[in-house]
């Protein structure tokens, strides 16, 4: 069944594949991004996806961006909470900035995104949720004491909000990717990386459509009875219970 879908930080990166995924199952999907505008023209250009720039962090921003997408392609049915960003440093070096900004991003626009559609999801009795969380934020990562905050409170966020959507037809799910191959890994220095990489035991980094097609199984009419899940896709780097 075709629906409709909203993926932030839809235009690179796991996004870019979760937005191509979700249309080849036949949704009409919508990608938000922040300020990379060749990045959203090259993205559109090769996929036909309607890229739209808003600050996810800023919460009249989202609702506008999102009554734009929704006069465009109409009710939202699927949300992807995927926008996200890094600023790492060890917690006694971090800054104030460095951390309201991962929240900001990271953490607040999941509200600001999911606010908004939530009540258009309940009215019609069918909706999907599906925030992108991190290993980091089920295990905590040395450099990450904002990063890991932030994608901790959305597994809260995630079980919370999926005991009080589950009557209403909406599913609420978290993805926990490992190290995956996109630009935010390869920014890693490389001897990190190498250590991190000799800490997976499949023994490689992960890639985007690893991630996208387990997103678009969420989003199915199939996975009706998942709610409240976290599906850790880490190449067994952490084994969470
Ligand atoms: N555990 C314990 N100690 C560590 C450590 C670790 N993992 N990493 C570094 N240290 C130690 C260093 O050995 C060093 O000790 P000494 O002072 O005794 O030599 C001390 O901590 C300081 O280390 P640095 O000089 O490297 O600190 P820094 O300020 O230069 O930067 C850092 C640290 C930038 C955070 C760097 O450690 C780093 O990049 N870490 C990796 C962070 C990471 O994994 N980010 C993931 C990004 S991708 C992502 O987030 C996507 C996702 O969801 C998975």
């Amino acid at each position: 069944m075709t629906r409709t879908a909203i993926v932030t930080g839809g235009t690179r990166g796991i996004g870019e594949s979760i937005a191509v995924a979700l249309q080849k199952a036949g949704h009409k999907v919508a990608a938000t991004y922040a300020g990379n505008e060749d990045a959203a023209a090259k993205f559109t250009n090769a996929t036909g996806i309607k890229a739209y720039k808003f600050d996810v962090a800023d919460y009249a921003a989202c609702e506008a961006g999102i009554a734009a997408i929704e006069a465009d392609q109409g009710p939202t049915d699927i949300l992807v909470n995927n926008a996200g960003v890094t600023q790492d440093a060890p917690f006694h070096k971090m800054s104030a900035e460095q951390w309201q900004k991962v929240i900001s991003c990271d953490l607040d626009s999941v509200f600001n995104m999911t606010r908004p559609i939530i009540n258009g999801m309940r009215d019609r009795g069918f909706g999907r949720v599906i925030n992108i969380s991190s290993i980091n934020g089920q295990k905590g990562q040395f450099g990450q004491a904002n990063y890991s905050a932030a994608k901790a409170g959305l597994l809260g966020f995630t079980r919370a909000l999926s005991q009080e959507s589950a009557r209403k037809g909406i599913t609420v799910n978290a993805i926990a990717p490992g190290y995956i191959g996109t630009e935010m890994v390869a920014a890693l220095d490389q001897k990190v990386l190498d250590s991190i990489v000799g800490q997976i035991p499949v023994g490689r980094l992960g890639t985007p459509s690893e991630i996208a097609d387990c997103v678009t199984f969420l989003a199915s009419d199939q996975a009706g009875f998942i709610t409240g899940s976290t599906l850790s896709i880490n190449g067994g780097q952490y084994i969470a219970a």
